[in-house]
C-alpha cells in the first residue's frame, strides 16, 4: 500500500507549493486539495508522489474524500486577499471559515488528528502597533478575512477539546518568496515591487515609505511547518510566525536595488486609509517551540533567491 500522504489544502498556491517541495524533499507523499483560484497546477512538480485534487474546501464531500487516508493536514486554502473579503464577505467566508469547518469534520470522520493551520497577524487589527506583537494581545479583527481566521482558530480549539484534534495554529506575518503572485494590487508588497523592478516599471509607494513590516522568507516558514507536522506533541495556543525584525518599505526598495543593481523611478502616493503603519511579531513563543534556520534568511538573501540572482 502506498504511504499515507500529508494533505495540503491550498497546496498549489504560493506557500503551499513551497511546502509541497519541502515535504517531497523529506520523502513524504503529498495530496493537494486546491480549486486553482489563485494557485496554479504549474506550481506543483511532476512527481508520482504528488496527487492533485481540484476541488473546493467549501464542498464538504470533496474535503471528506481528500482527508480520508491522510496522516495529517496542513490547511492553507483560503481567499488570502483581505480586500477580496471586504468586497465579498460571504463568498470568502465559504472558503475561509466553512472550509476550515469542513476540514475539521473531515478529520473527525477519518480519525486524522494533526492539523497545521495558517492564521494571520490580521487577527490583531491595529492593536500593538509600534510594539512587538505578542500572542496574548487583545484581538481586533477589522475585516471579514481577519474575522474568519480568528473564528477558525476558535473552531479548531473546539475540535481539540471535543474530538481530540491536534491543531497547530500559526499567525503568519508577512511571508515572501518565489511563486508569490504579484498580479493583485493587494498581494504582498515584495512580489509587486520585485516584479516591477525587474521589468523597469515605475514603483508607487503609498505614504512616505517608512511604514514597516516583519518579512519572513517562505523557505524558513516551511521548515517550521514541517516541524509542526512532525512534533510528537502539540502545545496549546497560537504561535506568531515572524522574524521580529522591522523592515521599512524604503529599506526594502534599497535592498531590491542592491540585488538588481538598479531601481526604477519611485513615486509617493497619499497613504492608504486604514493601512497599519508598523507590524512586527514578538516571536519568542515560536523560538521556544520550533527552530528557524540559523541564521534565518535575511532580506537581501531572500530577495536574491526570489530574483534568481
Ligand atoms: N502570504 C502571506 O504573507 C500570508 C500571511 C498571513 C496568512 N497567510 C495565509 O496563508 C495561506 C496561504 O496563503 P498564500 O499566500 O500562499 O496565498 P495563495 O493565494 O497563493 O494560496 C491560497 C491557495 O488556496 C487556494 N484556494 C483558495 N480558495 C480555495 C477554496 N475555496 N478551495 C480550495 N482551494 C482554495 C488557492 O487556489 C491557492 O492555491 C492562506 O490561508 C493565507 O490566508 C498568508
Amino acid at each position: 500500500m502506498a504511504e499515507a500522504p500529508i494533505l495540503v489544502t491550498g497546496g498549489a498556491g504560493f506557500i503551499g507549493s513551497n511546502l509541497v517541495d519541502a515535504l517531497l524533499a523529506r520523502g513524504y507523499h503529498v495530496r493537494v486539495l486546491d480549486n486553482l483560484s489563485t494557485g496554479k497546477r504549474s506550481n506543483l512538480p511532476q512527481d508520482a508522489r504528488v496527487e492533485l485534487i481540484v476541488g473546493d474546501v467549501a464542498d464538504a464531500d470533496c474535503v471528506h474524500r481528500a482527508v480520508d487516508g491522510c496522516r495529517a493536514v496542513v490547511h492553507l486554502a483560503a481567499v488570502a486577499s483581505v480586500q477580496a473579503s471586504v468586497e465579498d464577505p460571504l463568498g470568502t467566508h465559504r472558503a475561509n471559515l466553512i472550509g476550515t469547518l469542513n476540514v475539521c469534520e473531515g478529520m473527525r470522520a477519518a480519525g486524522v488528528r494533526r492539523v497545521v493551520f495558517a492564521s494571520s497577524a490580521a487577527v490583531y487589527g491595529n492593536n500593538g502597533e509600534g510594539e512587538a506583537i505578542g500572542e496574548d494581545l487583545p484581538k481586533a479583527p477589522l475585516t471579514p478575512y481577519a474575522a474568519d481566521k480568528l473564528a477558525s482558530e476558535h473552531y479548531l480549539d473546539f475540535y481539540r477539546r471535543q474530538h481530540g484534534l491536534e491543531p497547530v495554529v500559526f499567525r503568519f506575518f508577512n511571508i515572501y518568496g518565489p511563486r508569490q503572485d504579484p498580479s493583485s494590487p493587494y498581494s504582498g508588497v515584495i512580489s509587486i515591487f520585485t516584479e516591477r523592478a525587474q521589468k523597469s516599471l515605475p514603483i508607487s509607494v503609498f505614504g512616505d515609505g517608512e511604514q514597516t513590516r516583519d518579512f519572513l522568507y517562505v523557505g524558513d516558514l516551511v521548515e517550521v511547518l514541517v516541524q509542526a507536522l512532525e512534533a510528537p506533541q502539540v502545545e496549546q495556543g497560537a504561535v506568531n510566525v515572524g522574524l521580529a525584525r522591522a523592515t521599512s518599505l524604503n529599506q526594502l526598495l534599497q535592498a531590491i536595488g542592491a540585488v538588481l543593481g538598479q531601481l526604477p523611478a519611485i513615486s509617493h502616493l497619499p497613504a492608504r486609509a486604514g493601512d497599519i503603519r508598523h507590524s512586527r511579531a514578538d516571536n519568542s513563543r515560536l523560538l521556544s517551540r520550533y527552530r528557524l534556520p540559523e541564521p534565518p534568511t535575511d532580506i537581501r538573501e531572500g530577495l536574491a533567491r526570489l530574483l534568481g540572482k
